[in-house]
């Protein structure tokens, strides 16, 4: 069988577009892009909202953290001016709205990032209430998030982000554990990940998908490693390489 690649846009197409808004997810799927990433943080009110950090300073024109704003108050700030006035018009979205918006056109790379409790069994249940389940992977760097979501819905497939902060470095702890709470796919960092990394990982039986793919260099390193996608800011350049490769494109 042919290998695929599989190209996720993350945050959307982040490099061109504000990161996590519709500008940049339809950005995209307009270039052909049949993955999307994103982050879910929860608002003061229990709302899935879709944002990278804890905090609204970087990415949108309002101050402090996500999870100490409601809905309403989340909804009425900026959140495309900080990248471009182009895009002065974006608002943030809620996992609920990206949904009923792409659930039918790409499949969702779900990353939890907030801390607030529960955040895992309600994002799964959002996803059990759209019958997305097929559509949707859950990932995190937290592990404990995962071991919520496999043991409230193991029916929702998992990715683990590896390893944690920028600076660590790999461990085969990583694999073990993974093995143990049944993770279905494992994120190396792709800076580090090595074809022998990812010909120990498939053996193991996990799907492998890098993160941190910030240069076009890292990008060729993870396909040439073998590695089955990643997530990538550029994914037209991710595009062009595969098809200049004669690789499909997943
Ligand atoms: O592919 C996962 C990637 O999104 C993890 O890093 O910081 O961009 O959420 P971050
Ligand atoms: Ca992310």
């Amino acid at each position: 069988m042919q290998r695929k690649i599989t190209n996720i846009a993350h945050r959307g197409a982040s490099s061109y577009a504000p990161e996590n808004t519709r500008a940049a997810f339809d950005m995209a799927i307009n270039m052909g892009v049949k993955h999307i990433e994103l982050d879910v943080h929860s608002s003061k009110d229990g709302r899935l909202v879709v944002i990278h950090d804890d905090t609204l300073n970087r990415t949108t024109n309002g101050k402090g953290n996500v999870a100490d704003r409601t809905l309403k108050e989340l909804k009425a700030l900026d959140a495309g001016s900080w990248f471009d006035h182009k895009y002065s018009g974006e608002k943030l979205c809620t996992l609920e709205e990206i949904l009923v918006e792409y659930k039918s056109a790409v499949y969702l790379h779900v990353e939890i990032k907030g801390n607030t409790p529960k955040l895992a069994q309600k994002t799964c249940d959002m996803i059990r209430d759209f019958n997305a389940i097929e559509k949707t992977i859950i990932t995190s760097f937290w592990k404990p998030w995962l071991i919520e979501t496999r043991q409230y819905a193991p029916e929702i497939k998992t990715g683990w982000l590896v390893p944690m902060g920028p600076g660590s470095e790999w461990n085969d702890s990583i694999i073990s554990d993974s093995l143990n709470h049944r993770f279905n796919q494992i994120c190396p960092r792709a800076d580090l990940v090595t074809p022998s990394l990812v010909t120990k990982l498939h053996d193991n039986g996990f799907e492998v998908r890098c993160h941190g793919v910030f240069t076009e260099a890292l990008m060729e390193n993870v396909v040439e490693c073998g590695a089955d996608g990643m997530t990538i800011n550029f994914p037209d350049k991710l595009i062009s390489y595969l098809k200049k490769k004669g690789l499909a494109i997943d």
